[in-house]
């Protein structure tokens, strides 16, 4: 087994462990610092020994260092910043030797003790550039300039726990953890594979391919921190990999999940990976097609070359010293029913792959997914997290003047949705029950889960900004459908026998009422019976866009 990254590893939790009950009872007397969801994944890791060499968060030195060289300031080879970032007011707060505590803000518990080395403000431009190569819209760039705080401090830590987690309990293995592992079941030589999606055949082939090249065994260590924004959750996909495990030979690969926080930086990132990887006790490391890379951006333009990776872990090969394990773009060969690199393949051999984007469209029009392509047991869960169209909610949106006929559109189409809709539940939101602040959160959980929402303000209609945060929220957990009832202000006037319009809350619906242009659907209410033709129109659009089958 090779050395951990530094020559020992750093497990600060076993390192402090005798300190700790003292730790605590001077926590106590501390300034405490509440972690976000990034940083409490870097402790984690650093307290872990995953991230050793390190013992704290970077210092100016360091961070500098890392930025400009990817060098730790010792010479260390380190790709990526870890830094402990906070607001200006927080950082003005602190001084040099100071000691915080550093908590969990979901139990309030205290997980180690900083000694502030410093406190500092970073060019976030530079590191941008330098760690990210500076498209704004690379996912790291937008979270270093919309989230992270703008001072840094640095130092090391004091252990106390590590974050407590409530899932998966049993795959969490720490560094130490894995090497004794590996050491009892003589495993010399282990080839880790980092993921942060589902697995396929693609990834077990090619995984099976390095285990056998290398007459090692397999570390399959996907990550459960946080991963690109959009990406499948993580309890959809340790389900497929409690699945996939069972795939290969009896004994040949151990499934342990990781706690990090990607940055989704590429080239930079892998060299990353792969130190991690050493300390957990890895001797190889598969670095394929576009490691850690975040796609492209809104140009289609991609952020990395599709081997970048490769190219910078092999020119540290000598000093990263796991070995890289490189695979050119692993395709399906249907004429051979095998699957190949693609670099092997003889030219005019006919080849096959289903791209993610392909994968996302079958899943929710329920069409076909081969099993050359994935496993049956596979595809069974990610089609209970991703059902298609007639088992996925909808928001249906009525938007229209006081007395336009909403109110009246809305229990018709209520009654009759449930009238031929078994197992999807109908809700119905209006002015009995419409409260305006939760109204972007309650109708995305109900549509995740799967209902149809109905929401028709009547007279407390919603004006331009709420109906946009709606519609962005909304659209986010399923599909937002906007039907614009066009009903004409005398209509309404004359339908109103309340006297409604000319209250001062009247007045104020026909001044922010504005028609919606590019709504889905439209109808106008005028005549009486033209309820049902407008719910005609509903129903056909909603079977057409596939939500419900007849
Ligand atoms: S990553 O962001 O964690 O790198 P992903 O989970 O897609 O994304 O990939 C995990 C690893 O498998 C990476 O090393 C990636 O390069 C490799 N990989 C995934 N699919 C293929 C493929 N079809 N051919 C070659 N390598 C692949
Ligand atoms: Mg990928």
């Amino acid at each position: 087994m090779l050395t951990p990254h530094g020559g020992i590893l750093q497990d600060l939790i076993e390192r402090d462990f005798p300190k700790k009950a003292a730790f605590i009872e001077e926590s106590a007397t501390l300034k405490s610092i509440n972690l976000t969801d990034r940083q409490l994944c870097d402790l984690e890791l650093i307290l872990n020994g995953g991230f050793s060499p390190l013992t704290g968060f970077n210092t100016k030195a360091d961070y500098e260092s890392i930025c400009d060289n990817m060098r730790l300031a010792s010479g260390q080879i380190w790709s990526i910043p870890i830094t402990l970032d906070v607001s200006e007011e927080t950082a003005k707060s602190f001084s040099e030797g100071e000691r915080i505590v550093l908590r969990d803000p979901r139990d309030d518990a205290p997980l180690a003790i900083i000694t502030v080395a410093d406190v500092y403000k970073p060019n976030k431009q530079e590191e941008a550039k330098k760690v990210f190569r500076g498209d704004p819209e690379h996912p790291a760039i937008r979270y270093l300039l919309d989230t992270a705080g703008d001072y840094y401090i640095g130092g090391e830590l004091d252990a106390i726990s590590l974050p407590k987690h409530y899932d998966y309990t049993e795959f969490r293995k720490t560094p130490a953890q894995l090497r004794s592992e590996f050491q009892s079941r003589h495993w010399n030589k282990v080839v880790a594979f980092q993921t942060r999606n589902p697995m396929h055949r693609a990834h077990r082939e090619l995984t099976v391919r390095a285990a056998k090249d290398k007459l090692a065994n397999l570390l399959i260590h996907p990550v459960v921190g946080l991963t690109k924004p959009g990406d499948i959750d993580h309890h959809t996909r340790v389900k497929v990999y409690q699945e996939i495990i069972k795939k290969y030979p009896n004994g040949m690969a151990r499934l342990s999940l990781l706690p990090l926080a990607m940055r989704m930086a590429g080239d930079r990132e892998a060299v990353w990976h792969a130190i991690i990887r050493k300390n957990y006790g890895a001797t190889h490391f598969i670095v394929g097609r576009d490691h850690a890379g975040p796609g492209s951006n809104s140009k289609g333009v991609d952020f990395y070359g599709p081997y970048d990776a490769q190219t910078l872990v092999e020119k540290f090969a000598s000093e990263l010293e796991i070995e890289v394990v490189p695979f050119r773009m692993v395709t399906y060969l249907p004429d051979e029913e095998r699957y190949s690199p693609i670099d092997l393949v003889p030219a005019g051999t006919k080849t096959c792959s289903i791209s993610g984007t392909e994968l996302r469209k079958r899943l929710r029009d329920g069409t076909e997914i081969p099993e050359w392509f994935s496993y049956p047991e596979v595809v069974k869960i990610l089609r209970t997290a991703h059902p298609p169209r007639p088992a996925q909610g909808f928001a249906l949106y009525l938007s229209g003047l006081p007395f336009s006929g909403v109110h009246a559109l809305s229990y018709a189409l209520q009654a009759t949705f449930n009238q031929f809709q078994a197992g999807r539940h109908i809700t119905l939101i209006d002015d009995s029950n419409l409260n305006k602040e939760s109204l972007p959160f309650v109708v995305s959980e109900l549509v995740r889960s799967g209902a149809g929402v109905i929401i028709a303000p009547a007279t407390d209609i919603l004006d331009a900004a709420q109906y946009s945060t709606l519609k962005k929220s909304v659209s986010k957990a399923g599909s937002f459908i906007t039907v614009s009832i066009d009903t004409k202000l005398d209509v309404c006037k004359a339908n109103d026998r309340s006297g409604f319009f000319s209250t001062e809350a009247g007045e104020k619906a026909v001044s922010i009422y504005q028609t919606i242009e590019d709504a889905e659907l439209s109808a106008d209410l005028t005549e009486h019976y033209s309820i049902n033709v407008a719910i005609q129109k509903i129903v056909l659009y909603l079977e057409d866009q596939g939500f419900f089958k007849f």
